[in-house]
């Protein structure tokens, strides 16, 4: 038996998770308007295979078998994302009471399982309607997802005690208006997303400003909405910085580094202040902000929730006036199913060690952790991912050793609680616990999903 000081502490959440798009199906049911996400699935060419979300898992029809197949996991806590177009089918406007309606079902099925609901207001599938008018070019957007998490926690905050903001900011900036360039061993891997603009650095960096803009909104707007006592902050991906060797000058290079490449991002919103890197890099090319939009993107947050598969980079301490030297990935740096996703377990100690470091949160989750397989069903019906489970146990590790250091990580969510539409990669990267066959939405458990169950009802790494 693993020993018990791999233990974390009680009362943790062990959560899975997944998101609208991704899971849904149903892209035009009940009243939904459609997202960007159905737009650009629908374009030849964008999404691998021609796949696209417009089935996807059936879970609108399945979810409550969903939740049956969670509950059995043992998972203690389900991130899930409600899709803005469901309730507001014009972005904004009169709500459509059958998309709300859809989310109040899942939230009884969730409660009467004893798995506490933590839905993210914002999972990348922007109202169609609201693109039309600029999207996130428009500082409207911001206010608009000001009100519609306003509704929101209105209506399901008697249930909900977590809302989750805005997923993955850099995700649906960056890499929706732009494309990303993501650093892997021997090069770079481009991704890109709805709505798939190539654009400018300075329309860029004004997208990213009201992304943080809405996230501030949006927090005041549940305060006022919500049931006293409504928690929520973000789930952003960190870009966190590893110390490649561990020494005190060495973690100190990380910490710099960290609070420089999420400036846009974590940093303004947890310091209220673009740094002067940032400022003083982009040039001409700066936001555009008054002193008021950093207060409303400071406002204060109950957690920080970041999403971590990777290290953002590896840094060693420099004399130069960065204060760090980042460390490429060595060309044989080993990496899982993605292409971008190269291995870093550590990653997952370092990440909430530098977020206690730099922004000294109450709470901190982990949104989002886990990896793609190359996963299929053996002869005898079982899927045997021994990839992931070495991936998983390797990551936990990591996180209980940020725990037993005192960090206050409250909760853990594996992406994915079952094999789903990975964006531009279609159907064929598996992320699930639970294997899905698409033909027939047939869900069979993977060896992970029992590792997870044993790690969860024990509290411990397994
Ligand atoms: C982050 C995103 O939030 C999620 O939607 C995606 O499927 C996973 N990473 C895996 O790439």
């Amino acid at each position: 038996m693993a020993s018990e000081t791999l233990e974390f502490p009680k009362g943790f959440y062990w959560g899975t998770a997944t998101a609208s798009y991704q899971i849904e199906g149903a892209w035009n049911e009940d009243g939904k308007g459609p997202s960007i996400w159905d737009t650009y699935a629908h374009t030849p060419g964008k999404i691998e295979n021609g796949d696209t979300g417009d089935v996807a898992n059936d879970h609108y029809h399945r979810y409550k078998d969903d939740v049956k197949l969670m509950k059995e996991l043992g998972a203690t806590a389900y991130r899930f994302s409600i899709s803005w177009p469901r309730i507001f089918p014009d972005g904004t406007g009169k709500p459509n009471a059958r998309g709300l309606d859809f989310y109040t079902r899942l939230v009884d099925e969730l409660v009467a399982a004893g798995i506490a609901p933590f839905p993210t207001l914002y999972h990348w599938d922007l109202p169609q309607a609201l693109q039309d008018k600029g999207g996130w070019q428009s500082r409207d957007t911001s206010q608009a997802f000001a009100d519609y998490a306003g509704y929101v926690a209105e209506k399901l905050s008697d249930r909900v005690k977590h809302f989750f903001t805005l997923n993955e900011l850099r995700n649906f900036t960056d890499t929706g208006y732009r494309g990303l360039e993501v650093k892997v061993g021997g090069g770079f891997v481009r991704l890109e997303a709805a709505p798939g603009l190539k654009l400018e650095t300075a329309a860029v960096n004004q997208v990213r400003h009201h992304a943080v803009l809405a996230n501030g909104l949006a927090v005041r707007a549940i305060r006022a909405s919500g049931k006293p006592g409504t928690q929520c902050g973000p789930a952003d991906v960190l870009i966190g910085a590893v110390p490649l060797i561990e020494t005190e000058e060495n973690i100190k290079a990380a910490q710099t580094a960290t609070r420089e490449r999420n400036a846009p991002f974590l940093t303004v919103m947890l310091e209220g202040t673009y740094t002067d890197a940032y400022l003083k890099e982009a040039g001409a090319d700066a936001p555009k902000f008054t002193p008021e939009d950093l207060e409303i993107i400071s406002t204060p947050m109950d957690f920080v929730g970041i999403n971590v598969y990777k290290p953002g980079m590896y840094v060693l301490a420099a004399d130069n006036a960065a204060g760090y030297r980042e460390v490429p990935f060595n060309k044989s740096h080993p990496r899982m199913f993605s292409s971008w996703h190269s291995i870093g377990p550590e990653s997952l100690y370092w990440g909430p060690k530098m977020v206690q470091a730099l922004w000294n949160p109450k709470a901190i989750y982990i949104t989002e952790n886990g990896c793609a397989a190359d996963d299929e069903l053996a002869e005898d019906g079982n899927v045997y991912d021994t990839d992931r489970i070495m991936f998983l146990r390797s990551c936990l590790t990591e996180l209980q050793r940020a725990t037993a250091d005192g960090v206050p990580v409250k909760g853990y969510f594996l992406w994915s609680t079952m094999d789903n539409f990975e964006w531009t990669s279609g159907y064929g990267s598996r992320f699930g616990l639970v294997y899905v066959d698409f033909d027939t939405q047939k869900r069979t458990p993977k060896q992970s999903a029992f590792w997870f169950r044993e790690a969860a009802a024990r509290n411990t790494v397994v």
